[in-house]
Order: structure tokens, then sequence, then C-alpha cells
């Protein structure tokens, strides 16, 4: 497989804000992306930060104007500072700290809104769709869902000047951990936000990768961040754009690009090379469907495919199941059957046989049983169930309390049973 970054590339040491990092010999310029791959947060320093390159010795002054710490994983407020109408059901909304911050955190990752829409605590994740490379804001891009509680309410409520409770920034659908020179972006609908940071990441640090873009949209005037796109990719020779539009029929105006649904020989066409790259997707479960099946078809290492899913529609949720029920026709050669560990959904009837590191949500769809899920990892506790009997190993981020887990409740994302269990469901 070409196209991807080799380990090997030679690097110069350096110390920036007290973390070592390094300087790629081929960037000449501060390597942002390894200084975004290590996970420890920068305490606030009293001291102006240095950076040595070479042998000299300059501040990091342009960083720290005031005394600003750098965010991290935790529960934050913010207030709102600018609302911006994207298309005609999307809007930005952009955050500032009450204290100045800088908003590091690796482009894809999300925050989880914690909000009281009429007395009622309720949470939800949005991708975090601004870049790190403008670091005193975040933005949050959301598009209205018919009958949402919380995509509506921001939309009707959110104004300049209104606090918010942030948790975050959380996930592994990022670009810094998987670094490559060459990339394809897929995504579909609001699904563009984590590729969208991704891309101004990449465009801002003056990366030195090659990026197709595919994005597919219902109709032109929902293509979320067109105009910057355009501008984007018109000023790199290495980025490529391609919008796709599906609807035929309701187009709205004069559309001169790709029609209809991405299809194999559409992606030959944008992306000739597709199979060489690191190929990070998101959009809804049925679009990044077709994307597996077509790389599976193709051969395609999985392993150099990301995706991320904003959770599932009902329609979703019965999709999944047959893409699961053919996954595990497919793996059913290879799995030991005396390791399988059973689930038992209590109030449902039902249960399911999984494999050990399958989590209780997913055993849960494999059943067709949506528990709702938000964050996906373990922060906004809205997979909370009840373990009626039974070990799990539970890996959170702080979305259930030690008084929730001492009655006996879990969050479903991100438990694996660790033998037989039965659950309140
Ligand atoms: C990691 C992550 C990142 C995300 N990033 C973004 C982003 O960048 N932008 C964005 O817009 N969204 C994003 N989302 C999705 C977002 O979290 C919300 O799910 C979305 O905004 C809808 O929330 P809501 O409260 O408006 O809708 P909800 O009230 O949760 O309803 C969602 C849908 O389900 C239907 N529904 C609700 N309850 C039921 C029921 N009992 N039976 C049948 N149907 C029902 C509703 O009518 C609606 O169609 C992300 C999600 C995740 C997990
Ligand atoms: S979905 Fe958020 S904790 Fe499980």
């Amino acid at each position: 497989m070409q196209g991807r970054r080799p380990d090997h590339e030679k690097e110069r040491r350096v110390e920036i804000m007290g973390m070592p990092m390094s300087l790629t010999d081929k960037w000449d310029t501060i390597d942002w992306h390894r200084i975004m791959r290590n996970d420890k947060a920068v305490a606030p320093r009293s001291e102006p930060p240095m950076v040595q390159l070479g042998d000299t010795i300059m501040t990091m002054d342009f960083l720290n104007p005031v005394t600003t710490q750098t965010w991290i994983n935790g529960r934050h407020a913010v207030r709102c500072v600018k609302v911006i109408q994207e298309t005609w059901d999307v809007r930005t909304f952009c955050f500032m700290a009450e204290q100045p911050v800088l908003f590091f955190f690796k482009p894809g990752q999300f925050v989880t809104l914690e909000l009281e829409i009429d007395g009622e605590p309720i949470m939800r994740s949005y991708t975090i769709s601004s870049s790190p490379s403008v670091p005193y804001s975040i933005s949050i891009t959301v598009k209205r869902v018919p009958g949402g509680r919380v995509s509506n309410w921001l939309h009707d409520t959110m104004k300049v000047g209104d606090e918010l409770t942030v948790h975050g920034p959380v996930g592994n659908f990022n670009s810094i951990d998987f670094p490559a020179d060459k990339v394809l972006f897929l995504s579909g609908g609001v699904g563009i936000t984590p590729l969208m940071s991704m891309t101004r990441w990449l465009f801002d640090t003056n990366a030195n990768v090659d990026v197709e873009f595919i994005h597919s949209a219902r109709a032109p005037r929902d293509v979320i961040y067109h105009r910057e796109l355009v501008h984007m990719f018109s000023r790199i020779p290495e980025f490529k754009l391609h919008i796709v539009c599906e609807h035929k029929d309701d187009i709205g105006e004069a559309w001169a690009g790709y029609r209809g649904y991405l299809t194999q020989p559409m992606l030959e066409l944008m992306a000739p090379d597709f199979l060489e790259r690191e190929i990070f997707c998101c959009g809804p479960t049925p679009y990044m469907n077709v994307i597996k099946r077509i790389l599976r078809d193709n051969g395609f290492d999985m392993s150099h495919y990301h995706e991320e899913s904003f959770g599932a529609t009902p329609l979703d949720v019965r999709e999944d199941v047959l893409e699961l029920a053919e996954q595990a026709e497919a793996e059913a050669e290879e799995i030991v059957y005396a390791d399988l560990l059973s689930v038992e959904f209590v109030n449902s009837g039902k249960s399911v046989r999984i494999q050990p590191g399958e989590t209780v949500h997913s055993a849960a769809a494999k059943l067709g049983l949506h528990i709702p899920k938000a964050c996906g990892m373990g922060i906004c506790g809205t997979c909370r169930v009840p373990l009626a009997s039974g070990q799990v190993e539970m890996e959170h981020n702080g979305g259930i309390t030690d008084e929730d887990i001492a009655e006996g409740y879990i969050l479903s994302c991100c438990s694996k049973p660790l033998g037989d269990v039965v659950v309140e469901y």
C-alpha cells in the first residue's frame, strides 16, 4: 500500500511549551501533527514558552499572549460568540471559554453538550467542525433533525452570549492518529463536519497531504461550507473536491456536477487511486455501508478505513442489523464457539451470543434492540442500563456516577461482558 507517511521519516527534536516535540525535515516547520498526537495536557506555566529551532531559541508567545491554558478532556463552560446560517437547515455555533483557553484537539474529535431543556437534563454529541489551527474558539455545525429535541432547540434558542457546558474533546475518529500522505475524505450530509475540521487543519498547517474530498448532498442548496470548500480547494493543487448531488428531481438550481448516489464507477472516476489512500468516512449508516461494501469487494485493507457514526435512526438500526448479520455469517468460520458469551435482555425476552470484546450495546443492536446512544464513548450517560447479573468491564469517561455503578447500572456503549450477563432492557 503506497501513499502513507513512512514511520521512519527523519525528525529533529525540539521542545515546545515544555514538551519534547519534533520537526520533520520534510515540512521544515513546527510539526503540529505530532503536537496534537501527544495526548498529555500542557499545564499552565509562568515562564514564556520557548521553542528551539536548530541553534535558535524563540519564544512561543504568539501562541500565548496571555496566561492561556490548554483545553483538556473534561467539563467546560463556554459562551456562544457567533451563529452562522450555513444552509437553510444547518447552523454553525461558535464558542469561546470565559477565560482564554487554547482549544487544542485532534481534528475529527467531538464534544458532548450538557443541556437542560424544559427542566430535563439532556446530552448530545457534536463534532468540532472548526480546526485547532484557530485555537481560541470551537465551533459545532448542527443540522435540524425533524422532531429532534436538541438540534431544533439549538437552532431556535441558542444565541450569542448564551452559556453552555461541554464535555470533551474526545473521539478516535481523527486525522492525527492516522497520518498519511494521501487521504480520501468521504462524507454524506452533515457527516461533513469532522472531515471539514481535518481539511481546515491540513489547509492551515500547509501539510503536504494529497486530499481527495468527495461529499454527497441531497441538492446544491444542502451543500454545507460550499464556498469555503471551493476556496480552499482552488488554492492547493493537491486538494481535489468532488460534490455529488443525490436528488435528480429536486436539484433546485443549476447543477453541472455528479448526480445520484455514490457508486464504484463514480468513485473510480473521482479518485482512481482510492485503494492507496487512508480513508475517513462519515455519513448516514446506509451511505457508509455502501462505501464499506465497495472497499471490501475491491480487497481494500480495512485497517486503513476509519468511520464516524452520528447515531442511528430506526431505519439505520434495521440496516445495521442486516449488515451485522452478514458480517456474522462471513466470520462464522473463524468463531470459537466455546468462547462465546451470552447476553440476555430480560425485558425484551431476547438473547444473543457474542464474542469477547463486543459491547453490550452492539449485542443489543444485533437483536434489533435500539438502546439510545449519543457519544458512544462513556461520556453522556445516554446508554445507561441496569445490569441484572454478571460482570462487565466498563471503560467510561465519567458518564456514570459511583452511586449508579453501586446500584448496578452500566453504560452499554463501553461495557464488555466478562462472562454471561443479563441486562434489564
Ligand atoms: C460522535 C457524534 C458526533 C455528532 N456530530 C454531529 C454534527 O456535527 N452535527 C449534527 O448535526 N449532528 C451530529 N451528531 C448527531 C447529534 O448528536 C444528534 O443525534 C442530532 O442532532 C439529533 O438530536 P436531536 O436531539 O435533535 O434528535 P432526537 O430527539 O435525538 O431525535 C432524533 C431522531 O429520532 C427520532 N426519534 C426520537 N425518538 C424516537 C423514538 N422513540 N422512536 C422513533 N423515532 C424517534 C426523531 O423524530 C428524530 O428524527 C453527532 C452524533 C455523534 C454520536
Ligand atoms: S452513549 Fe454516551 S455514554 Fe454511552
